[in-house]
């Protein structure tokens, strides 16, 4: 039996290299060992206000992105969150067990909330609750992520401990699969903050729909610091971030690159690595471009995967449901 593995990204913003090294690429890269679903969370992207018809967009764009990525529809179920009622409905059962005082202490909340908290949806504070229904749904043993989520797959452990403890055996602990390196993209722009798609700021990130002449600009203009030598210096958060983007694009090792740079400068890390950058994403937006020239198939690929996605989700559903006295 292979294990499972259950991802999503939320078609808010743009996606960035930084959704791509964190994530997708490694969902990419295991798709053969695991049984995989992977979601458009466009459920999770309506806590905060989105105008529906780019709403709409955004979530066929992640889903050609996802498979421009190679992601493979036939092997990996790719569905979109909404369209399978399951994940609203454990969302509320889950709810009903979810103590006020476990999502208060969630960090992204507290990011997103900021001193809005009395302003911000129901929907900002409870969505953890709907991460934990999306991954307890598929009895999913492993979710690969970048390192901002590990929090709420540690609280979806807790909340089907706490179910199974209250009603029975039902859902399956799942682990977060972060990756050592590329965990936590940082904005080019302020590299001591995350890479982020809800920034002011374009500059922070490359986004995998980016032209050349924005990869280039946004690199070049990347903050470093004034000292010299090329090193995987944690301390030099701007240097290593755009280090660590290299080393995830290039395949090759901190040792060879500190030499390959040896003598050189940012200049020259630049240059090299908007080449890396631009060359990366060709293969990739070219696939976009061939999936979104077939809308037709994108829709197809979606509404078999919402199927088989139904079929698998309704009976945990069931299960849990019986569990808990709602049948
Ligand atoms: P989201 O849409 O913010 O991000 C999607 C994925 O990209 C990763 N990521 C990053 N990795 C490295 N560096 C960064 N700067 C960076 N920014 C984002 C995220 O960790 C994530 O893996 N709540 C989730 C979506 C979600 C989900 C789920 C994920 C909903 N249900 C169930 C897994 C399982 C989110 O907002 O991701």
């Amino acid at each position: 039996m292979k294990k499972k593995v259950f991802s999503g990204v939320q078609p808010s913003g743009n996606l960035h290299i930084g959704n791509y090294l964190g994530a997708i690429r490694n969902w990419v890269e295991v798709q053969g060992q695991y049984e995989n679903v992977f979601c458009v969370v466009n459920a999770h992207a309506i806590t905060v206000p989105q105008e529906p018809a780019v709403l709409h967009a955004k979530t066929r764009e992640v889903a050609a992105i996802y498979m421009a990525c190679g992601i493979d529809p036939e092997e990996s179920v790719v569905f979109v969150q909404s369209h399978v009622p399951a994940h609203f409905e454990l969302t509320w059962m889950l709810n009903g067990i979810t103590p006020m005082g476990w999502l208060n202490r969630m960090t992204q909340f507290k990011e997103k909330a900021g001193e809005e908290r009395e302003s911000v949806s129901t929907g900002l504070f409870d969505y953890p609750v709907l991460m934990a229904s999306d991954i307890l749904l598929y009895d999913a043993d492993l979710v690969p992520v970048g390192s901002d989520q590990t929090q709420h797959i540690e609280l979806t452990r807790d909340i089907a401990q706490r179910f199974n403890y209250l009603f029975g055996d039902t859902f399956k602990l799942p682990q977060a699969l972060v990756r050592e390196t590329g965990a936590r993209i940082m904005a080019l722009d302020e590299p001591t903050k995350k890479m982020s798609k809800s920034s002011e700021s374009p500059m922070g990130a490359v986004d995998l729909l980016d032209t050349p002449d924005a990869i280039k600009r946004k690199i070049m203009r990347a903050v470093t610091d004034p000292l010299r030598g090329i090193a995987f210096d944690p301390e030099r958060h701007g240097l290593f971030n755009l280090l660590t983007i290299y080393q995830l694009l290039s395949g090759s090792s901190r040792d060879q690159i500190e030499s390959h740079f040896e003598g050189k400068g940012y200049a020259e890390l630049k240059r090299e690595l908007v080449d890396l950058v631009v060359e990366s994403l060709r293969p990739i937006q070219e696939r976009y471009a061939q999936i979104m020239a077939e809308p037709q198939y994108l829709e197809d690929v979606l509404a078999r995967g919402a199927e088989r996605a139904s079929v698998i989700s309704e009976a945990k559903l069931r299960q849990a449901k019986e569990h808990m006295g709602l049948l």
